[in-house]
């Protein structure tokens, strides 16, 4: 088959574009997309386990810090570890959060504290506990079949 030299300058220009086209996508598509979380802390989410401060889970009282009580989470499906977490009214909590398998939701009802658990990530989040009560803690992201049942409690205590 005879091209026309104009034709083929065309079919290359049209390919040329096509390309540039989809190679600034990409660029836009991965600059952005898979990195949602730079200067977050990363963590190897699969031995999150072995890794401070999440090998060992729950409410710890802290010294010479802006916190009085630092709460370390793990989530995993479809449960969190701890599952209560219990601090006293007037205290200041600093939650390190992070799960062990796919994205999870750490809202707490009735607060401000709304976290996004993302694998490899570490979600922190500073408030004070001034309202004494019983708050349940539910996962807001769908990660699975046990999605809906997977809740904990924040006890803030007088
Ligand atoms: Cu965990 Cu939804």
């Amino acid at each position: 088959m005879h091209i026309h030299k104009y034709e083929k300058w065309w079919l290359v220009f049209g390919c040329a574009t096509l390309v540039a086209f989809l190679v600034i996508l990409a660029i836009g598509a991965f600059h952005n997309g898979t990195h949602p979380n730079e200067g977050k802390i990363t963590v190897d989410y699969e031995n999150v386990d072995s890794i401070k401060p999440f090998d060992n889970p729950g409410v710890h009282k802290v010294e010479g810090k802006e916190w009085d009580y630092e709460v370390v989470l793990v989530a995993s499906a479809f449960s969190y570890n701890p599952n209560e977490i219990e601090v006293p009214l007037g205290s200041v909590v600093k939650f390190y959060a992070t799960t062990r398998d796919v994205i999870h939701g750490f809202e707490i009802a009735q607060t401000n504290i709304n976290m996004m658990l993302e694998p490899g990530y570490v979600s922190e989040y500073v408030a004070e506990m001034n309202k004494a009560g019983e708050y349940l803690i539910v996962c807001n992201e769908y990660c699975g079949t046990g999605h809906t049942y997977m809740y904990g409690t924040l006890k803030v205590v007088d």
